[in-house]
Formats: C-alpha cells, sequence, structure tokens
C-alpha cells in the first residue's frame, strides 16, 4: 500500500527574527505544495528517492526519528516531488518533514494531533538545523495564516478571506542559519538596541493580527513596509531586496517588504487587484522572478 501526504510551502508575512527570540510573527500557507509517498518493501535498507538534494537530509532524519520512536523494523521506499524548488526559501524542509511524518503515521495507523505532529516536526528540524522559531513547521502542519510564537506557545488561526500578493524571489538564496546567526551577534553585542527593533516589530506584528482579519490591507500594507525598514535596521536586508520593495511601491503596493530570513530568498508586496500588473512588471524589471502562489492554503493532508 503506498500513502501519499502533501505539505505546503510558507512565507511569513511579518515578525522574522524577533520571532526566534520569543516576539510574535504571522505566516501563512501557500498552495505550492511538497509531496511525500512511503510504502513498506521487502527486506533491506530504506529508499529515498528524492530530486531535493536539500531535503534528502531531513527525510532521512524523519524517517529515523520516527521509526525509533514507534519501533517500526519494516523496510521503507519513499519518493517525494514538488511544486516549488528548495532554493526559493518557501520551506521545503520543514514540509518535508512534516508530509513524511504524516505520511508514516498513517501507512503504521498511528494517530497523531496537529500539536503532536508539530512538536515531533519541531523537534527534528531543531536537531538539524540547530536554530529557529517552529513557525515554518506551524504554518505547513496548520495551514492557512497564523499568529505564532516560538515553539508552538501560541499557534492562533486568524480568519482571511483573501490576501492579493504580489511574490517576488530575488534569485539568490537565504541561508537561515547564518543569518540567525548574525542577528544574535548583535542581540549579544547591542542588547538595548536589537531588543528596541524586537519591541517595534512586535508593535506592528499585533497591530498587523487585527488589520488582517478586518481585511484592512492598506493599513497592514503600512505596518508591512515598516517591517521592512526594521529588518533593514537589523542589517539582514539586501540591496536587491530593497530595491525590489522600493519599486513594488512607487508601482502603486499598499506595502512591501523582505520575508524570511533575508538576504536573499523573496519579498511580498501587497497590492490593489488594479496595480498587480504594474508592481509584477516594476519586480521583473529589475531582475526579481515572479512566483506565482496563492496564500491562506490547506495545511498538510493525506493525497487520495
Ligand atoms: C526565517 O524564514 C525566519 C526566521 O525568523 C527564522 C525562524 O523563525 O526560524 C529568521
Amino acid at each position: 500500500m503506498k500513502i501519499v501526504s502533501s505539505a505546503p510551502g510558507k512565507l511569513i508575512l511579518m515578525g522574522e527574527h524577533a520571532v526566534v527570540y520569543g516576539y510574535p510573527c504571522i505566516v501563512t500557507a501557500v498552495d505550492k505544495r511538497l509531496y511525500v509517498e512511503v510504502e513498506k518493501v521487502s527486506a533491506g535498507e530504506d529508499k529515498f528517492i528524492t530530486p531535493q538534494v536539500k531535503g534528502h537530509r531531513f527525510l532521512k532524519e524523519t524517517v529515523v526519528f520516527f521509526k525509533e520512536k514507534y519501533k517500526i523494523k519494516d523496510s521503507l521506499k519513499i519518493l517525494t516531488r514538488g511544486d516549488f524548488s528548495h532554493k526559493v526559501g518557501l520551506g521545503s524542509s520543514s514540509a518535508v518533514i512534516v508530509a513524511t511524518f504524516n505520511a508514516l503515521a498513517n501507512l503504521f495507523k498511528i494517530t497523531l494531533t496537529k500539536k503532536e505532529l508539530f512538536e515531533i516536526s519541531h523537534e527534528v528540524n531543531l536537531k538539524i538545523q540547530k536554530v529557529g522559531s517552529g513557525f515554518d513547521i506551524a504554518a505547513t502542519s496548520y495551514g492557512g495564516t497564523q499568529y505564532f510564537i516560538k515553539g508552538g506557545k501560541v499557534i492562533q488561526p486568524l480568519n482571511l478571506q483573501r490576501l492579493p500578493l504580489v511574490i517576488g524571489y530575488s534569485g539568490l538564496k537565504a541561508d537561515t542559519p547564518t543569518l540567525i546567526k548574525q542577528v544574535n551577534k548583535q542581540y549579544q553585542e547591542n542588547k538595548k538596541k536589537t531588543v528596541l527593533i524586537f519591541n517595534q516589530i512586535k508593535i506592528l506584528v499585533d497591530q498587523g493580527k487585527d488589520e488582517l482579519v478586518k481585511s484592512n490591507f492598506e493599513k497592514f500594507g503600512v505596518l508591512m513596509t515598516k517591517n521592512h525598514m526594521l529588518l533593514k535596521d537589523l542589517k539582514v536586508s539586501s540591496l536587491k531586496l530593497d530595491k525590489m520593495v522600493e519599486v513594488a511601491l512607487e508601482a502603486g503596493a499598499w506595502g512591501a517588504k523582505l520575508s524570511g530570513a533575508g538576504g536573499g530568498d523573496c519579498m511580498v508586496a501587497l497590492t490593489p487587484e488594479n496595480r498587480i500588473k504594474e508592481v509584477e512588471r516594476a519586480i521583473v524589471k529589475i531582475g526579481g522572478e515572479i512566483i506565482r502562489a496563492n496564500v491562506n492554503s490547506q495545511g498538510v493532508r493525506i493525497e487520495i
């Protein structure tokens, strides 16, 4: 019997970096998914077929963890495929972990609540990455849009109707653990200033949460742009990301910011429907790439 589970990618809308220090963030699941197919095979080594080189390590660790925890002796064949590249920063590693646990639990008839799935996935992710808040694991497990506090202390669904976002990929892969360490260095060297930035980000996130559920996009956009400025102060942006944000705003976006660790990966621009084409064109003109995806998408699931 083959079981296929899929889990969505994610985008952080506000609160990156500060979330690592216990402040809240807002994260949403995208409708680009990562698929994991599992089946029992006759004796031998577990077989992994994964074109995603980075995902391979996450996949293996997840399988080892699952087999040890639930005392599974069977040999397995595991295959992955994705709607998105691991290079763009949509969270392929967290989606691999969560979809794999979900598929294996289904195959071996083990019931896992969402919270249990989140917790074991976060544990495996931390074992490999060493650092991180777990927001990406929450997004891919629960789906939708969540107000999140580190380690899953709070995972609060936000009721959104829609969110007209333009997603621009900078063309560069961000190195999340390195950027987290870089911010930590600043935190150690100048705690007062860094905490001040985190506190300002928290205020934006909390206001953002209220505006978002009321679909006050104009106000939410302004808060996003302010959040980008604070990320610039944290020195995690890049010239390319700043430029992409700038041209998106000039082309009529309500607000724009980098999304994720910074340095590379994606930026997002909250944009009135009638300005989307202009904003996309402006981003492409300066060398960005548009990623077409809807947000507020469904969390991990079994594919029938
Ligand atoms: C990375 O996409 C977002 C960070 O806040 C890291 C994390 O929360 O794990 C920088």
